[in-house]
């Protein structure tokens, strides 16, 4: 019987501290600056499974149950298959069978973990035996957040110099162990897509924002700075970093020709909240990614003080996030999102028992 090249993998979200915003090159992803993050828990995580077969005749690929189609959906993973099977030499046709519990495309990093966790499993499928500077790389290839996303813990993605995007990879500030106490509170305001993508936002902001230049000149001595905070477990300095980081970023946004605006009237009263509490004595720092979303970085012991803020703006759905790991590869057949045969399992997500359920 052939090998059959298949595999699954998991991967966590990240949230970014020091933002990534701006390419110096498109089609490599590269950055015009480096970026920092902290890896989110396994509540948010995504799943996937590849496969690989010459019974296959073209490429599927299924999100949550649904298959992607048009060159818009396609445009992240396809990049990033194609080198995969170039490095592997191989001419195989896919399936990539994904599972995210984040909502996708709404702010909410859901990117970051799907394009992991794809190029985790891909290159397992293929028994590829890569570093994980290399992993990192793909990662990038694919939506450029998701390179963070292959540390746990605190990851920096270094810009790079090198025009190949050879040097532009993450690599971890401190693991997931390093500080106990630190929490992530996502608050979901709207889990629908975006007006404007984060690919064609940060496109249009460095080409068309006056702010932007002043954005790179500071973005040296910030990531030095947080990642200081960050070994030192300092949280008030760490916080205040990443909220003036988030309100610089969005500043260039507001600054480009139209002007694109992420944050919505409830983001504006978390974040006019979250500076009250700061005058009382209570750590939290909001950041905001590509959409109305929240994310507050605070101590185990503000958790409380926090959720009561997101839902007095009237946000609902929340996920208190530990700091979480990196990727891992699953082994057991039961875990597979498609059988031996390349059949898709059933699968959906059950909330009451906060678990994947599939159907086997
Ligand atoms: C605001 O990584 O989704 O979340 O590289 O074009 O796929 P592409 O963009 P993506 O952008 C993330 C932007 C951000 C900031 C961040 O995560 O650093």
């Amino acid at each position: 019987m052939p090998k059959i090249l298949r595999a699954t993998a998991e991967a966590n979200p990240n949230i970014a501290i020091i933002k990534y915003w701006g390419k110096r090159d498109e089609k490599l992803i590269l950055p015009m600056q480096g970026s920092n993050s902290v890896t989110l828990d396994e509540q948010l995580k995504t799943r996937t499974t590849v496969m690989f077969s010459d019974k296959f005749r073209q490429d599927e690929i299924w999100i949550n149950n649904k298959q992607l189609t048009t060159p818009e959906e396609l445009e992240k993973v396809m990049p990033q298959l194609n080198i995969i099977r170039e490095m592997a030499k191989i001419r195989l046709k896919a399936k990539v069978v994904s599972y995210s519990v984040t909502p996708v495309a709404g702010g909410l990093a859901g990117s970051a973990a799907g394009l992991a966790a794809v190029a985790y499993a891909a290159t397992n499928a293929l028994g590829m035996n890569l570093s994980i500077s290399e992993l990192s790389v793909l990662c990038r290839l694919g939506s450029g957040s998701a390179c963070r996303s292959v540390y746990g813990g605190f990851a920096e993605w270094k810009r790079g110099e090198k025009a190949d995007g050879s040097d532009s990879f993450a690599v971890q500030i401190a693991d997931e162990k390093h500080w106990p106490d630190f929490r992530i509170v996502v608050g979901v305001a709207e889990s629908g897509e975006k007006k404007v993508k984060s690919r064609a936002g940060m496109k249009h902001t460095v080409a068309n924002s006056i702010l932007y230049s002043k954005r790179l000149e500071y973005l040296p001595k910030v990531l030095k700075e947080s990642k200081d905070a960050i070994l030192k477990k300092d949280a008030s300095r760490l916080f205040e970093i990443a909220m003036r980081d988030s309100n610089d970023m969005h500043a260039t946004m507001h600054d480009t020709w139209p002007p694109i605006m992420y944050l919505n009237d409830a983001s504006k009263e978390v974040i006019y909240a979250i500076h009250e509490l700061n005058q009382n004595g209570i750590k939290a720092g909001y950041s905001f990614d590509a959409g109305p979303n929240p994310t507050i970085f605070t101590l185990d012991k503000h958790v409380a003080e926090v959720k009561k803020i997101l839902e007095n703006a009237g946000i609902k759905k929340m996920f208190v996030s530990n700091v979480g790991s990196g990727p891992k590869i699953l082994k057991d057949e039961i875990e597979h999102l498609i059988d031996e045969n390349g059949n898709i399992r059933k699968h959906s997500f059950d909330e009451k028992k906060n678990m994947l359920v599939i159907e086997y």
